[in-house]
């Protein structure tokens, strides 16, 4: 018996979470995985009901859980609230009091939405890439952090810092995730700049060593952004560090043609949270138009990553391609093609997954 913890959040996370739901339901019944669901308060709608972004029941919840669904986090009306008060704090101690170092956001290119993105065709037919972004360190959680006032001049600081267990766990958990898809692993830092990028380089140079069938290699993450735009198909899988990830994995997740088709795992020890890369786009929120195919595939790698079950996560890309070359939210919507709102979306994949079972 799984237990699965649902956190829809905010905004679109109300809407696109459902989809995803539905989509769980139906991969358990196939898979013959005996689940129960439960569901729990994070963010905006949390501060609404308790004061507090991160209620400590959502935390018991979610540390008894083998696997978590989330939403979407971020209220434009809590934006002047304080900054622990913030409802993205609620996901960032999320992650780093569940430990979940290792966060994989893969971006595919599905053939049948090639027009949607917004790189010529021939340049992202066949992109299948994966960010493997460290998830509990680095300038996000770096002590000292804070607003200050010195000898009259205010102030913002945040601090940038790697141990070398936390470098070499991801590196190593990057290689171990490469050595199972095309054996390619590119490291990305910014060691031309600063005291930490190469540092990380010198450590992942060392974790590397010890896994020579992967082929490997160092880009400067400036130089990564580029490359990530004029040539993805050179990558397989790229390891970086918290903030540099959360801004290729962007930058990446569009050449899909879509934030709204970017899934994501947090992996820990212990526990795995899954979750769309979008936020909670409040200019659609409450309208039916979000696309829920990422949150549709987050299920994918739930039972990839936390169940053991890779068939389910092949069925659910190969179910997303067929509906994607009929049917379009409006972030996709392209000639030729029906429009349909998130409800209609979701039902559609759910539809397709039952039929092609
Ligand atoms: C992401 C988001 C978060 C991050 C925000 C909401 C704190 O942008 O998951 O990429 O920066 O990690
Ligand atoms: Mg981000």
């Amino acid at each position: 018996m799984k237990k699965i913890l649902i956190l829809p959040g905010d905004g679109i996370g109300k809407e696109v979470t459902p989809q995803g739901v539905h989509l769980l339901k139906a991969a358990a019944r196939e898979a013959g995985l005996e689940i129960t669901i439960e569901n729990a308060l994070i963010g905006g709608a949390a501060l609404d009901e308790t004061g507090d972004p991160l209620p400590a029941e959502t935390i018991d919840q979610a540390r008894a859980a083998d696997a978590i669904l989330f939403g979407a986090i971020g209220d434009p009306r809590h934006d002047q609230a304080p900054h622990e008060k913030r409802p993205g704090r609620g996901l960032l101690w999320l992650r780093k009091n569940l430990e979940l170092y290792a966060n994989l956001r893969p971006a595919k290119v599905f053939p049948g939405a090639l027009d949607a993105s917004p790189l010529k065709p021939e340049r992202i037919e066949g992109v299948d890439l994966m960010i493997v972004r460290e998830l509990t360190g680095g300038i996000y959680f770096g002590e000292p952090r804070g607003f200050r006032e010195e000898a009259g001049v205010r102030l913002a600081l945040n601090t940038m810092v790697y141990t070398e267990p936390e470098v070499e766990r991801i590196v190593r958990f990057a290689l171990e995730l490469a050595r199972g898809r095309r054996g390619r692993l590119t490291s990305v830092d910014k060691g031309n700049a600063l005291e930490v990028g190469r540092f990380w380089r010198e450590i992942a140079t060392r974790v590397m060593a010890e896994f020579p069938e992967v082929e490997t290699d160092h880009m400067y993450v400036d130089n990564a952004a580029l490359q990530i735009i004029r040539d993805p198909r050179r990558f397989d899988t790229l390891v970086m560090g918290n903030l540099f990830g959360d801004i290729l994995s962007d930058a990446a997740g569009n050449l899909s043609g879509s934030l709204g088709m970017l899934p994501s795992a947090s992996i820990g020890k212990r526990h795995a949270l899954y979750e769309p890369c979008h936020g909670s786009a409040p200019d659609i929120a409450g309208k039916d138009q979000a696309n829920p195919i990422a949150s549709i595939l987050s299920v994918g790698m739930m039972f990839r990553y936390s169940f053991g079950q890779p068939g389910i996560d092949e069925k659910i890309h190969a179910v997303v391609d067929r509906v994607l070359a009929d049917f379009r939210t409006a972030d996709m919507m392209a000639p030729g093609k029906t429009l349909v709102g998130c409800a209609e979306m979701g039902a559609r994949m759910l539809e397709a997954f039952e039929a092609a079972a």
